[in-house]
């Protein structure tokens, strides 16, 4: 029987919702990483216009999905060698049953991380084992995650880092999963694929990739994996008994945005320009931040629990994260993210330098 699932941790935060909604200004809500820009456009369009869809979808993905997936991989993540490519509905629910999927006993998972990681060792019954990112410490295992650019932290991993974690995957003979949701979000340090480190050799190696916040697809739950063929063959074949296929108007905007870098370079924009605003009016009030190169996300202390620092932020109208969210080592640190309009940015600016 597998082990309990941990309390939602979400519904934690509610109260302190509460206080920031009472803010005569309103809640500023920094909390859920949700896209708050609009799918741009051509996107929207592409999906209208396949609306009429009544046969069911390929678990496989069109031709021409397939064919963006893998032409993307190539030009953007590096990947060479022979490789596989497979669209699932969002990356959540891939890492919630990839455990599952793969039958993993033991899953190793960063020790500040992503909670879901955790979970989907739990949902197939495995153990979950946190690590640091040097991979020279790590037990054996079935399955082990990476994330680079990291949520909650922005950290991202260096070649060598990514280097010896597929060395690791080779000396184990285990898998090596990295999800890659945030690569396109360079800030001051530039994020690399795993496939880009594999030499052609991908065996054992699964990239995992979003489109919910590279192109603010987050609704119509549109990821995919790249890598190992013959691991990417088991995990269609489970698929095809078991569903989980992406819808076909999906998997029609999948191919649109896949194919289209400037509405990305304008999202990473976004990003970094409200990360600009919002790190000195934190630091000015006494946060450090750490970390928070890439990705989406402000990493950052006060140097007292994190439970202090949310209500005290919840008091200026701003909801943040708690970072023990994350794991017991984040238990001292928030993290803020960047979806919010510019507006919102401008505004929590404005109320934490009051
Ligand atoms: C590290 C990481 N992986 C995966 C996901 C899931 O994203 P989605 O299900 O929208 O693809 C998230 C969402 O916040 C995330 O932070």
């Amino acid at each position: 029987m597998r082990a309990p699932l941990p309390d939602f941790p979400w519904d934690a935060l509610a109260p302190y919702g509460e206080i920031a909604r009472s803010h005569p200004g309103g809640i500023i809500d920094l909390s859920q990483g949700t896209p708050v820009d609009p799918t741009p456009d051509f996107i929207q369009e592409v999906f209208g216009r396949a609306s009429n869809s009544p046969s069911y979808p390929l678990t496989a993905g069109t031709p021409e999905l397939r064919a963006a997936i893998s032409k993307w991989a190539r030009e953007r993540l590096g990947a060479s060698g022979e490789f596989d490519v497979l669209p699932v509905i969002g990356s959540k629910e891939l890492v919630a049953w990839l455990p599952t999927i793969l039958e993993a006993k033991k899953v190793l998972i960063p020790e500040i991380a992503y909670p879901t990681y955790h979970v989907g060792a739990l949902i197939g019954g495995a153990e979950s084992i946190p690590v640091g990112i040097d991979s020279s410490t790590w037990p054996s295992a079935d399955l082990a995650w990476l994330n680079s650019p990291s949520n909650p932290t922005g950290r991202v991993h260096s070649i060598d880092e990514v280097k010896a974690c597929i060395q690791w995957s080779r000396d184990s003979g285990s898998i090596l999963a990295s999800d890659e949701c945030y690569l396109e979000f360079d800030h001051t340090a530039q994020s690399i694929s795993v496939l880009s480190q594999t030499g052609s050799d991908n065996s054992n190696i699964l990239a995992v990739h979003s489109l919910s916040k590279r192109s603010s697809m987050a609704g119509y739950r549109a990821a995919f994996m790249i890598g190992d063929s013959q691991l990417i063959s088991r995990i269609r074949e489970f698929r095809k008994h078991a569903g989980m296929i992406v819808p076909l108007p999906v998997q029609k905007a999948m191919t649109a945005a896949l194919a289209d870098d400037k509405h990305v370079a304008i999202q990473r924009a976004r990003y970094n320009a409200r990360r600009e605003l919002l790190s000195p009016a934190l630091k000015a009030v006494g946060f450090r931040i750490e970390f928070s190169n890439s990705g989406l996300y402000i990493w950052c202390t006060r140097d007292e629990d994190a439970w202090t620092s949310v209500e005290w932020l919840a008091h200026k109208g701003i909801l943040a994260t708690p970072g023990s969210f994350y794991g017991d080592k984040g238990a001292r640190h928030i993290r803020i993210a960047m979806t919010a309009t510019d507006d919102h940015i401008k505004d929590a600016v404005l109320r934490l330098e009051a």
